[in-house]
């Protein structure tokens, strides 16, 4: 091997060893196969060679240049596992014999009567579906029967993206898509659709103890042949009577919804006096809880369904609100507080 050669790649390997971390590794790789680098300068002593030693020195500075690219890698690999260890050495070592702690974390209020609802309508035969926090304003409003500069969508400003979608100010925004996604099996082959879609809606709102910019809604439908009010008032009296754990009475009061026609407040009797007229219900011995109806006929069509045919009920369950009778809170702001102390204090039942 050619002298020079030989004393580089000693040079070299000697370097190498003392690299101890990724920046000076790049150094050297700079230093000897950089566009100056001195392997790279050896190339450039060929000119002064005989063509006989130009072709031995040619082929080995290619050997050390293969030599010492194969060996800054191999450093490379080293030097990262060799940081991944030193990672896993820093680990505190787990002891599974200590007891458990007693800070352990507890479900927030709004899941614990979320999945409570899940439960109970599971049982009635409902599925239980997800849908996204960020919509198309047709979802939200126009598949509502909610057109452009429609006075309702005043009560529902929200936050809109660059891109015209809007984070969905209830939950009624999927109720376009699980039509669409069970059409098929109500027409062909007469399974009706029930589903529930419990989610996060957001409005525009100046919060104070009852108003929230992030609140949680449970939106259900049922669309079959010959479905009536009263199918809606039994399923609505069943799960809130098994949410609050005592025979509850409903009652329905007109309401205006563009998505339903006839649509309706539901009411339950008060939880604090039963009926019979308290400060909590204003004397009244009601409490207003849910507003639902019947779907509109220009709602089932927006989803593929025959309004001549089918017929449904929807209802918009306010799960925020559900949960602060639940728990008689009184600032919604509470929920979101974030507040451990709060939020701890709720238990499932
Ligand atoms: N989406 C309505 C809101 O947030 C609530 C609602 C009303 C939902 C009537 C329904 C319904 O499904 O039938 O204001």
């Amino acid at each position: 091997m050619n002298s020079k050669i030989a004393e580089l790649k000693i040079q070299f390997d000697a370097e190498a060893a003392k690299a101890s971390n990724t920046a000076e590794l790049e150094a050297l790789r700079v230093a000897y196969l950089g566009k100056k680098g001195s392997i790279t300068e050896l190339m450039k002593e060929m000119k002064d060679l005989s063509p006989e030693e130009k072709k031995s020195f040619g082929q080995e500075v290619n050997q050390l240049k293969g030599y010492a690219t194969e060996k800054l890698t191999a450093c490379a690999e080293e030097l990262k596992k060799q940081e991944i260890q030193k990672e896993i050495d820093s680990v505190p070592e787990f002891d599974i014999s200590m007891p458990p702690s007693m800070n352990e974390g507890s479900y927030h209020p709004v899941t614990l009567v979320q999945r409570e609802c899940e439960r109970i309508f599971k049982t009635m035969g409902f599925a239980v579906e997800d849908y996204s926090e960020i919509v198309t304003d047709y979802e939200c409003f126009e598949a509502l029967n909610i057109p452009k500069h429609h006075p309702a969508r005043d009560m529902q400003d929200t936050y809109y993206l660059d891109n015209g979608q809007l984070l969905k100010s209830h939950t009624s925004a999927a109720q376009n898509a699980i039509y669409k996604k069970y059409k098929d099996a109500l027409i062909n082959d007469g399974v009706p659709i029930k589903a529930i879609f419990p989610g996060r809606c957001f409005r525009n709102e100046a919060t104070d103890a009852c108003h929230e910019n992030t609140f949680f809604q449970m939106e259900g439908v049922m669309v079959d042949k010959d479905i009536s009010i009263s199918n809606l008032i039994y399923f609505m009296k069943t799960m809130l009577s098994e949410v609050f754990k005592k025979d509850l009475k409903v009652r329905l009061r007109p309401g205006f919804f563009p998505f339903v026609e006839p649509g309706f407040e539901l009411d339950i009797s008060c939880l604090i006096c039963g009926g019979e007229g308290c400060p909590s219900c204003k004397h009244s011995g009601w409490l207003e809880l849910c507003p639902c109806g019947m779907i509109h006929p220009e709602v089932l069509k927006a989803g593929g369904i025959d309004p001549e045919e089918y017929t449904g009920f929807a209802f918009g369950l306010g799960l925020t609100r559900l949960v602060m009778m639940k728990y008689g809170i009184k600032d919604i702001r509470d929920l979101n507080s974030g507040s451990l102390k709060t939020l701890t204090q709720f238990i499932d039942e």
